[in-house]
This record gives structure tokens, sequence and C-alpha cells, in this order.
């Protein structure tokens, strides 16, 4: 389960839900006026499809603690499962450059860990912020050959004012930086985080205290060493 964040107080930071469908229509309204002032396009999103993923539990929304959105964000997969976008990072204008976006994005890798742990989590955009935000998360910048080839993706991408030259050049380059971010080259640094000796170290004592008692009980002869090896450990 993904927890609900409260930030400096402010704002609530969750998965989207049936309580949010209300604010639908006044986001996609701003991811459209957004890319216009932007000039660079956007892949447009129906409120419906937002309401989609808001019920699905596939959103994180930032509202202020009164209600009012503050960013949003979704996710969707590709391939079958193999690749997660995290797309239609939007923050209110009037909530800009204070880490809404960051604390959003943040929310939404952890969903989609959660929920597809095996999937390449990937992105698309032209924004600096979002790149910086995604680098931080863990993403490397990959051609766009290594995006899914899945058509439905590309798709998204017809209703960009760029989309001319995505097709141009056969997919190859676009004013767009796909962002990657593989959990197979995370593992080992996962796999540490699970088991921090230092975090666990009094469990683990324990587990060798336990274990110590069995043996004694199977080997009478072993008794007297394990005793003291034992002592040591208390004392330790
Ligand atoms: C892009 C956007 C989501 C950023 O939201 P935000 O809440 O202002 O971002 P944050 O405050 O979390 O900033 C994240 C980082 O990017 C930097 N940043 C923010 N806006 C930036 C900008 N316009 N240019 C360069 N860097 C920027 C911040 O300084 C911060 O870096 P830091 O951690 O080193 O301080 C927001 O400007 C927006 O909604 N824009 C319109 C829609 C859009 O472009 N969406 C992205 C589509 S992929």
């Amino acid at each position: 389960m993904i927890k609900p964040e409260i930030v400096n107080d402010q704002y609530i930071v969750q998965v989207a839900s049936e309580d949010h469908l209300r604010l639908a229509e006044t986001i996609c309204r701003e991811m459209e006026e957004s890319a216009k002032a932007r000039g660079t396009g956007i892949a447009k999103r129906s409120p419906i499809y937002v309401m989609e993923k808001m019920l699905e539990g596939k959103a994180i929304i930032a509202t202020t603690l009164s209600g009012e959105w503050v960013g949003f964000c979704y996710i969707e997969t590709w391939d079958h499962g193999k690749f997660v976008a995290n797309s239609g990072l939007i923050v209110h204008p009037d909530y800009r450059k204070s880490g809404i976006a960051t604390r959003i994005k943040a929310k939404a890798f952890e969903l989609s860990r959660t929920m597809f742990p095996t999937a390449k989590i990937i992105g698309i955009t032209t924004s600096l912020a979002v790149m910086k935000i995604n680098s931080d998360l863990g993403y490397q910048p990959v051609t766009l050959s290594e995006l899914p080839a899945d058509e439905a993706f590309w798709k998204g991408c017809q209703t960009c004012a760029n989309f001319d030259i995505l097709t141009r050049t056969n997919r190859k380059h676009c004013l767009c930086t796909g962002m990657l971010y593989d959990p197979e080259e995370h593992k080992k640094e996962e796999k540490d985080e699970k088991w921090n000796f230092l975090k666990e170290s009094k469990l683990y004592e324990r587990w060798m205290r336990i274990k110590n008692r069995i043996l004694l009980r199977l080997n009478p002869s072993e008794r007297s060493r394990s005793r003291r090896t034992e002592r040591e450990m208390e004392v330790a």
C-alpha cells in the first residue's frame, strides 16, 4: 500500500481515487494550456482517460488540505507490462518550483515499482525539470529505439505538435529525450538495502542465540563451546 504523504503541512500527495474524479477536467485543461504556453507540444489526454486512471489506482495526485488540485501524474504499461511510463505530469502554475513535481514523481515511481516490480520505467520529455527529477530517481537517458515498440505507445505522440519530426525520422529522433530506469541494474542496491546488518543486528544476534541453543541440544560435545560463544555474543 502506498501511503499518502503530507508535505510542509500544506499538501497531500497520494494515489488518486474516486474522490478526485471531480478534478479531472480542470487537470486536463491545465495540461493543454501549459502545452500551448511551452509551444513544445504534449500528448493530449481526455478527462475520461484521466478518470479511468484514478479509478484504477494508477494516478498520483497532490492537493491542498482543502482538496484543491496542485499536481498530477499517472502510470501506463506497454509491451505487455515490460515497460511502465509515468506520464502526464502537471503542476498547477501557482505551485511550481516548490518541489511538488519531485514529490509526485517519487510517489509515481514507488507506485510503479510496487505494481510492476520487474518493468522498466520510462519517460519521454522535453522538460529540464523532469529530466532532473528522473535522473535523481535513477533513470538514464536512452535512444528512442530502447523505448517500447508498441504502436499504442507512439500513438500517444500523435496529438503532440512535434509529431511530424518523430515520423520524419522513423522514430529515431524527436525533441523529447527518452529516459529509462532498469530495475535489473538496481537489483544489487535494493538487495543491500533489504539486509542492513547494522539496522538488523539485534535480530541477527537473537537468531544466533536460538541457533546455538538448538545446536547444543543436538551435539553434547559442542555444548561448552557454544555456551562460550553465546556468552561472548551477549556481552558484545
Ligand atoms: C515541469 C513541471 C512539472 C515542474 O514542476 P515543479 O513542481 O515546478 O518542479 P519541482 O519544483 O519539483 O522542480 C524539480 C527540479 O527541476 C527544477 N526546475 C523546475 N522548473 C524548471 C524549469 N522550468 N527549468 C529548469 N529547471 C526547473 C527545479 O529547480 C528542481 O531542481 P532542484 O531539485 O535542483 O531544485 C511544471 O513546471 C509543469 O507542470 N510544467 C508544465 C507541464 C510540463 O511541462 N510537464 C512535463 C511534461 S513531461
